[in-house]
């Protein structure tokens, strides 16, 4: 008899699995956990384990595994209700009495049970006799032999409309149970009900224990669907169950991974080849309650199945559906993998084609969740304007957005946001590549660094605005506000200034930020062939979030210092003080990075340190000659 969840629950939780145990064997504390020789096989040395915080046992030497109601079931030869009974006395808990409903419930639903698994034997038999012989044929030209067959309890329906009903009728199972079953069909004008599955190859379908409960049957030949599977029915729910489901929880058990493919022969291809966590869908999208159903049966540490879809268009766009469905669901160490077959496979093929291995490696190509929703909202979109860049960013905002749970969500955040930073920020990238001496490359920013002198570092360091020397940063800091606040008032001069500007990082994290959405916005083909002029540039800049940050720029506290960066200066006085503020700031880096270079010279004095101090000495020396004071003004 069925006892309700929340008393099961309340037993679970009042009883702690060890102390059951310990009083049927000598348990010896294992760091958490809890070991002894196996009280379920022959053994000397202990492999059986108890965990408590998981709430199972496991032994490592027969596979024994399960809760605190199994164990007790098991280990005193108990059934299910008597354990129960025996354990609710232990913990002090009356034992709730089922309703009339209840019981009334349960019969159905144990009639119901044996009905399909009658059921089940019969197509079975079917298989092997002469109806069956077209069946059988079709599962051998598939590759399976007869242990698979049997293992697998595969089964042939033939198509006589009322074989089924007839045989399960001697039985003394009544039509009406046949129909709720989901094995007949009643016509709506009221004749005789006949068979829903005629003419196909018989998938049987298991619940969580094991018990059958639906089928799927697969055309041989001819019109119709190639599947069909059983209706929902009080004992199947197709959203919540997956083919392969009870076989995958002692997989996981076990330590094995946990492999979501498309169908029926996929799950059987999979297994064969070792892969004995396969599980499939029955006939529709994997639902989040399957997903949920997968991470329950999962070992706590390794909560990310793998979800396989083909590598083509169709199986990306399920992949995508798939990871939109998971993300609300994200918990700390639950996820999902998403691994793509090559293009036109499924895992039954592969596998048959090129065996487990290939199968393996498509596992292992496997990519994190995170990096399938970046795929997924960036691939194949325009991202060549800011306004289309600034879209990508808001799609995965908005996807991030559905993960319910703060942390996970935070820390995808960050990633999208990394990545976002990383992949839109081309320039940066190609400059990062490699060191790239001042006046060394000519032509456009971006272009990849012609020459490199050893031991100079081709990127100065920035430092962050603020930090250590006081004065010294907030100066910096002007000057950058300067030169940023001179372009963007005078982008004309950007052919010429675009090197030297991409060539200083800003310390100001801010400033550092509107630097590169300067550099981007001019550098855009598009937008440099129809020269943007200061308002248009603005617009830009605003519309790619970055508005405060230059109404702040552009105004007096900025002029002040420098006539020059003014709107209404002209182009050549803007130029002719861009360039010592520039040589200012850039001075002042390769001091700085001189000076760290003596430090780490003084900690290693190696050969490379060393050559990296005369190398800056240099360009000190180089950079200091080129400042002169015409032009600059005030106090920059
Ligand atoms: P596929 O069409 O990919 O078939 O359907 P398959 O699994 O590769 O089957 P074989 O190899 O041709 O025998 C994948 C799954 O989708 C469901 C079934 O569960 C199937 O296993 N399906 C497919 C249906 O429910 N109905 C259909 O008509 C087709
Ligand atoms: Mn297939």
């Amino acid at each position: 008899m069925a006892f309700p969840p929340q008393f099961l629950e309340e037993l679970r939780s009042r009883l702690t699995l060890s102390e059951v145990v310990s009083k049927r064997l000598r348990l010896i504390r294992a760091g958490r956990e809890y070991k002894a020789p196996c009280p379920f096989h022959n053994e000397k040395s202990p492999s059986f384990y108890v965990n408590d915080q998981k709430g199972f046992f496991h032994c490592f030497g027969c596979g024994a595994h399960g809760d605190i109601i199994g164990f007790v079931m098991r280990h005193d030869n108990l059934g299910f209700p008597e354990a129960v009974e025996h354990l609710a006395g232990e913990a002090g808990l009356p034992v709730p009495r089922p309703t009339e409903e209840d019981r009334q419930r349960y019969e159905r639903r144990k009639t119901l049970h044996d009905l399909v698994e009658q059921a089940a034997r019969w197509f079975e038999q079917q298989l092997h006799s002469s109806a069956g012989r077209a069946g059988l044929d079709y599962f051998m030209r598939r590759g399976l032999d007869g242990e698979t067959i049997a293992r697998f309890r595969l089964g042939y329906a033939p198509g006589d409309s009322n074989a089924l009903r007839t045989h399960l009728g001697k039985q003394g199972f009544s039509d009406e149970d046949m129909v709720n079953a989901g094995l007949l069909k009643r016509p709506d004008d009221g004749r005789s009900p006949y068979s829903f599955f005629r003419n196909r190859v018989m998938f049987p379908v298991t619940d969580r224990r094991g018990q059958v409960v639906a089928f799927g049957g697969r055309i041989l030949e001819g019109d119709g669907p190639k599947y069909v599977n059983t209706a929902d029915t009080p004992l199947f729910h197709k959203g919540t169950l997956l083919y392969g489901l009870s076989r995958a929880r002692q997989a996981a058990a076990d330590g094995k991974p946990v492999i979501v493919a498309e169908g029926y022969m996929d799950v059987i291809a999979l297994v064969r080849a070792g892969f004995e966590g396969a599980v499939a869908p029955l006939g529709t999208a994997l639902t989040e309650t399957q997903v949920q159903e997968l991470w329950k049966l999962i070992p706590a540490a390794e909560k990310v199945p793998f979800l396989c879809f083909d590598g083509d268009n169709a199986g990306r766009r399920a992949a995508w559906r798939a990871v939109e469905r998971i993300l609300p669901h994200l918990a700390p160490g639950q996820s999902a993998r998403v691994a793509f077959l090559p293009e036109g496979e499924d895992p039954d093929s592969l596998i048959r084609a090129q065996g487990a291995k290939a199968m393996g490696a498509v596992l292992e190509a496997a990519i994190p969740l995170s990096d399938a929703l970046w795929r997924m909202e960036s691939e194949g979109r325009p991202t060549d304007t800011p306004e289309a860049k600034a879209a990508v960013k808001a799609a995965l905002e908005a996807r991030v957005a559905t993960i319910a749970d703060r942390d996970v969500q935070g820390f995808y955040r960050t990633e999208m946001r990394r990545r976002v930073d990383e992949a839109f920020a081309p320039v940066r990238a190609a400059y990062n590549r490699g060191p790239w001496v001042p006046g060394q490359g000519r032509g456009r920013f971006g272009e990849p660094p012609r020459r490199h002198v050893p031991g100079v570092p081709g990127r100065l360091t920035s430092k962050p605005a603020g930090e250590g020397r006081g004065r010294a940063s907030r100066l910096a800091s002007v000057r950058e506000r300067i030169l940023l606040a001179t372009i963007i008032n005078h982008p004309e001069l950007f052919g010429e200034l675009a090197e030297p500007l991409g060539l200083l990082p800003f310390g100001d994290p801010e400033l550092e930020k509107l630097r590169w959405a300067v550099i981007e916005c001019l550098s855009d083909d598009r937008n440099h062939d129809s020269t943007l002029d200061a308002a248009a540039l603005c617009r830009h800049l605003s519309s790619a979030g970055h508005e405060t940050m230059v109404g702040a720029l552009l105004g007096e506290s900025t002029y002040v210092h420098a006539g020059f960066a003014r709107p209404e200066a002209s182009t050549e006085d803007a130029r002719k003080g861009w360039w010592p503020a520039w040589r200012h700031l850039h001075h002042e880096r390769v001091l700085d990075d001189l000076r760290e270079a003596k430090a780490a010279l003084t900690r290693d004095n190696s050969e490379v340190n060393f050559a990296r101090v005369v190398a800056l000495q240099q360009e000190v020396i180089r950079s200091g000659q080129g400042m002169t004071d015409d032009g600059d003004s005030d106090d920059v």
